[in-house]
């Protein structure tokens, strides 16, 4: 090393580099031994950081021993098979790779000729994603963070289109009459965040009961939006959901697009946890109305398995994104300007913005999405499995099914009444953490607590999720 730059020679350089592919090896070899989480006191962990400002660098080799043994072997184990919380999706090898390479190229694709690969492979990636989903076959759209991102740009387009006519933009939401916005109570809460984050104010966000099957009650919501018009508010937007996070309820988006349709409604579609998974044959159906959406919501680092983070928000056109983010700023205006050339940072918020791209495009590449498919697919089957599993057991009742990867359940065994089943269960949860085997939370349906369990990780199979309901029992009869 030099003190003309940070950089090591080429030979140092290599053996870092060797020794980093290492332990990503490591992290591979026998996933199915390793614990989804290790119950380490928070304490403990903050004092292994707990350290004054570096003044000078540490050997590296030294260095990477250290995030081996603190970060990698402590990591709540989401690349293996054994985790059901959340919508934690195990990544892919490919990802990886990807990311490795995207940050060794640091493009900045905010702006065309800062990224031009990455800015044409970001288009392809979002309309590659507009066809799986049968959304578009030409769909326009940003990459970002993640799925809480993609809805709240969504509803930024949303509002700003909406309301064009009324220079939203430029004078803000004062002296507009309050308008209003329609979901289901199982709507994801990044919802009400964004909501929120807009100006709107949750009380704005008209929370529509929802069927037995948890899907939007289109009557009550047809009811709520003609209520509100009679009361003096603006109704702009129908928010819908292409699985819920609680059950993966689809709700009918052929029902919502009309309704959209009749009251001249922006039409916006969750589809962070489901979207993807529109892509399959055997649900295909319940996807009907996605393509009527003005702006759909996915995640890649769910159901197409990519590291954190990687969120997408899609639109028909650019346009729409244009109307909602272009800014004029002459330290980036550019003369080089070519037709064609499209630059994100007018057309989303943020201005730097990394490759993300790379890593989708290099996975569907990869593994082709006939195989991703399969995959997701298997989350599915796997899911019934589960469901059948509890649903023949005298042990644990089912609490709901769906049509996704995701399934919801009590431990009930030796249990009589609805109180001490409901105590349980909520003391299993931070018990099966302690214990680390599994990784899995809970939820509440219906206001009765229950545990949820998500599969949405290639590498599970029947035996891990045998594996899965053992340990809640071993657990359990502990507790007992
Ligand atoms: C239906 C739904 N919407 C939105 C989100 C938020 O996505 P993210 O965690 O990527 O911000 C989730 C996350 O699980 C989800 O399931």
């Amino acid at each position: 090393m030099t003190d003309n730059s940070l950089d090591l020679d080429s030979k140092a350089f290599a053996r870092l580099l060797d020794r980093s592919s290492e332990l990503v090896l490591n992290k591979f070899s026998n996933l199915e031994s390793q614990k989804a989480f290790h119950d380490f006191p928070q304490k403990e962990i903050e004092h292994w950081f707990d350290e004054p400002l570096p003044k000078n660098g540490i050997d590296d080799f030294e260095l990477l021993n250290f995030v081996k043994e603190k970060v990698l072997d402590t990591a709540t184990n989401n690349l293996g098979p054994y985790m059901y919380a959340y919508v934690m999706a195990g990544g892919s090898q490919m990802s990886i790779i990807a990311d490795k390479l995207a940050s060794t190229i640091n493009q900045n694709v905010g702006k065309w000729h800062l990224a031009p690969a990455l800015s044409e492979i970001e288009k392809r990636v979002v309309q590659w994603a507009g066809q799986m989903m049968y959304y578009s076959s030409d769909a326009k759209g940003v990459l970002v963070s993640g799925g809480s991102a993609a809805n709240l740009t969504g509803l930024t387009v949303a509002r700003n289109v909406f309301f064009e006519k009324e220079e939203i933009r430029k004078k803000g939401l004062f002296g507009l009459k309050p308008f209003t916005a329609y979901a289901s109570t199982e709507i994801h809460s990044c919802i009400d965040k964004s909501i929120d984050e807009l100006g709107i104010g949750t009380d704005h966000l008209r929370k529509i009961q929802v069927n037995e099957d948890f899907t939007i009650n289109l009557s009550a919501l047809e009811e709520t939006i003609k209520g509100d018009i009679d009361s003096g508010f603006t109704p702009f937007c129908i928010i819908g959901s292409a699985g819920t996070v609680n059950t993966g309820a689809i709700d009918d988006l052929e029902g919502l697009a009309a309704i959209a349709e009749k009251y001249q409604l922006w039409f916006h579609i969750d589809g962070a946890y489901g979207g993807l998974a529109s892509t399959l044959d055997s649900v295909r159906d319940h996807y009907s109305g996605i393509e009527k959406a003005d702006s759909l919501a996915v995640d890649f680092h769910k159901w197409l398995y990519q590291s954190f983070e990687a969120g997408c928000l899609l639109v028909k056109d650019w346009e729409t994104l244009r109307r909602t983010y272009f800014k004029k700023a002459s330290y980036l205006d550019t003369s080089l300007e070519e037709i064609g050339r499209l630059d994100f940072n007018e057309h989303y918020f943020q201005l730097s913005r990394s490759g993300k791209a790379l890593k989708i495009w290099m996975s569907i590449k990869s593994y082709g999405i006939e195989r991703i498919k399969r995959m997701i697919q298997k989350d599915i089957d796997l899911t019934h499995y589960l469901a059948d599993q509890i649903e023949a057991s005298e042990d644990f009742q089912l609490m709901s099914k769906s049509e996704l990867a995701v399934t919801c359940f009590r431990y009930v065994k030796d249990l009589d009444s609805e109180l001490e089943i409901e105590h349980f269960n909520q003391q299993l949860i931070p018990a099966l953490e302690k214990d680390g085997r599994v990784f899995i939370t809970g939820t509440k349906l219906n206001g009765q607590f229950v545990i949820r369990a998500c599969l949405i990780n290639h590498r599970m199979h029947e035996g891990t999720v045998d594996y899965l309901i053992e340990v809640i029992r071993d657990v359990a009869a502990a507790m007992e």
